[in-house]
């Protein structure tokens, strides 16, 4: 079976979050696990740079009007993994984020920029295309690729079939219906049957309602979605597509994210050398700003700055935790609020250091020096931010919602205890939980029995590659 990954980020070459790094290093383990598998993303100033064995595609034709595409071949820098780049100047050749402007809001031509990406990939799963590969599964991945099956139906390209995987349902890209006028898709698409959702143009209802199977990061949050406190007004369609629904949870990339041979740390250290892990805490201590004391229990937040990661939550505890004589960090990008609010208390109190920005190896410097890692998010499709830390020895500290849930167990469980999990999301909850974990840090023998727990989870990609090839030889589905 030949399988194009389709995906608008992807480790190493650009990357917001988790979408990225599930990206970068699934594709490579199904390609390890014997899938025929290539990845197609928008041709970023970024892609192009960092892409290996870079030569000059087909052209595509000007498909909206506003510039000719052509699809630039390559291999990804690491893994050498076939890529395609969707090649568009206009659209994507640009300073700044990949999704936002400078100033944080959205490009305002987002609707035309993954449009194209899911058109694209529909077309190369058309024989009449004249593509020397031509993919039997469409491998799609959020909203920004939501409108493939649409054209797939519409183009009458039959033939392919689809998987959609949904990382995070708060993000639908929903737009105006007048961008009709720019999608080249007919006008009959914007209905009930297709991708209209409550008058406006829905990418992520295109793809729920023309997938063949969707599937999630966890199976706790397959469950969620179908309810509406998670499902954002999608959980109607998700509740009738139940069947085609899957959960699989991500896993982790131990070629980057591993404590004995992690470069970017200044300690390595393994399950049976923990006791080095604490190099990393006094170096990490240092680099912070913090005092450096053995003694303080070191708590961490890495991420986005936003309400899903209930960051207010650790806000509202921080008098308490510095009562605990604990010391924390956080390092993270978002909301403006938040960042203000992090800046301005990491200037005025000893104990708290805050990096607004984003920075891969302070990440992992954070993962591997803190004696805790919080995350006591809303809703959490999968998370792999917490899977580092479990890897690194480094306890979480995590709601029970979506990936957390599957992924950390209690204090209080009897076998693999290896983090805490509280369920409000209040933040006198969690504020009982890092009560918890600092009385169980304070116990040296228990915490050294639950870091390695911790430690001996396997989170190998690749488990969940032999789920996603199961999925990959599911018949289509019959729509009636
Ligand atoms: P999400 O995809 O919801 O942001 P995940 O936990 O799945 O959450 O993945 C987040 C990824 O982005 C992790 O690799 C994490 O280390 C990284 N990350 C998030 N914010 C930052 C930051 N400010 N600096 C460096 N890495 C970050
Ligand atoms: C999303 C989710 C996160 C998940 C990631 C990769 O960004 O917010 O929970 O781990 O996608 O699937």
């Amino acid at each position: 079976m030949s399988v194009l990954f389709v995906a608008s980020e992807a480790y190493p070459l650009v990357k917001t979050g988790g979408l990225a790094d599930v990206a970068g290093a699934l594709p490579p383990a199904l390609a390890e696990a014997g899938e025929d598998i290539r990845l197609l993303l928008p041709a970023y100033p970024q892609a192009l740079d960092g892409v290996v064995n870079r030569r000059d595609g087909r052209s595509m034709g000007d498909p909206f009007g506003i510039g000719e595409v052509r699809l630039i071949e390559a291999q990804m820098p690491d893994s050498g993994l076939p890529v395609y780049l969707v090649d568009c100047p206009v659209l994507y050749r640009r300073d700044g984020g990949i999704y936002q402007q400078a100033s944080g809001e959205d490009w305002p031509d987002n609707h035309a920029r993954f449009a194209l990406l899911s058109q694209i990939a529909a077309r190369m799963g058309n024989p009449l295309e004249g593509g020397d590969w031509v993919p039997d599964i469409l491998h799609l991945n959020d909203w920004q690729t939501g409108l493939a099956g649409a054209y797939l139906h519409y183009y009458g390209i039959k033939g392919v079939k689809t998987v959609f995987t949904i990382h995070n349902l708060r993000y639908q890209g929903q737009f105006d219906p007048s961008i009709m006028q720019v999608i080249a898709l007919p006008q009959e698409a914007y209905g009930v049957n297709g991708i209209e959702f409550h008058g406006a143009v829905s990418y992520m209802k295109s793809a729920l309602f023309f997938s063949d199977h969707i599937t999630t990061v966890s199976r706790t949050y397959a469950q969620e979605i179908q309810t509406p406190e998670f499902g954002y007004g999608m959980e109607g369609l998700l509740q009738a597509r139940a069947e085609d629904l899957y959960g699989i949870v991500n896993g982790i990339d131990y070629g980057i994210w591993n404590p004995e041979t992690d470069r970017l740390i200044a300690q390595n250290y393994s399950i049976d050398s923990l006791d080095r892990k604490m190099a990393n805490k006094r170096a990490l201590q240092r680099e912070m700003g913090l005092p450096v004391d053995d003694d303080a229990p070191l708590l961490g937040f890495v991420g986005r700055l936003t309400e899903q990661k209930g960051v207010d939550l650790i806000a509202e505890n921080l008098q308490y935790i510095m009562s605990a004589g604990a010391q924390i960090v956080f390092l993270g990008t978002g909301d403006k609020r938040l960042e203000d609010f992090l800046k301005e208390l990491s200037s005025s109190h000893a104990r708290i250091s805050a990096r607004i920005m984003y920075n891969e190896e302070i990440a992992h410097r954070i993962i591997a020096g803190c004696d805790m890692f919080l995350m006591p998010s809303r809703f959490e499709p999968c998370g792999l931010t917490q899977m580092y830390a479990l890897r690194y020895g480094t306890l979480p500290i995590v709601r029970r919602t979506g990936g957390l849930n599957d992924t950390v167990t209690d204090l209080n469980e009897k076998e693999g205890a290896d983090g805490v999990v509280f369920d409000v999301p209040v933040p006198q909850a969690l504020g009982k939980a890092i009560g918890r974990a600092i009385t169980a840090w304070k116990d040296k023998n228990e915490w050294r029995q639950l870091q390695q727990n911790a430690m001996k989870k396997d989170f190998g990609w690749d488990r969940s590659a032999q789920e996603y090839i199961k999925i990959y030889r599911k018949p289509r589905r019959v729509r009636v």
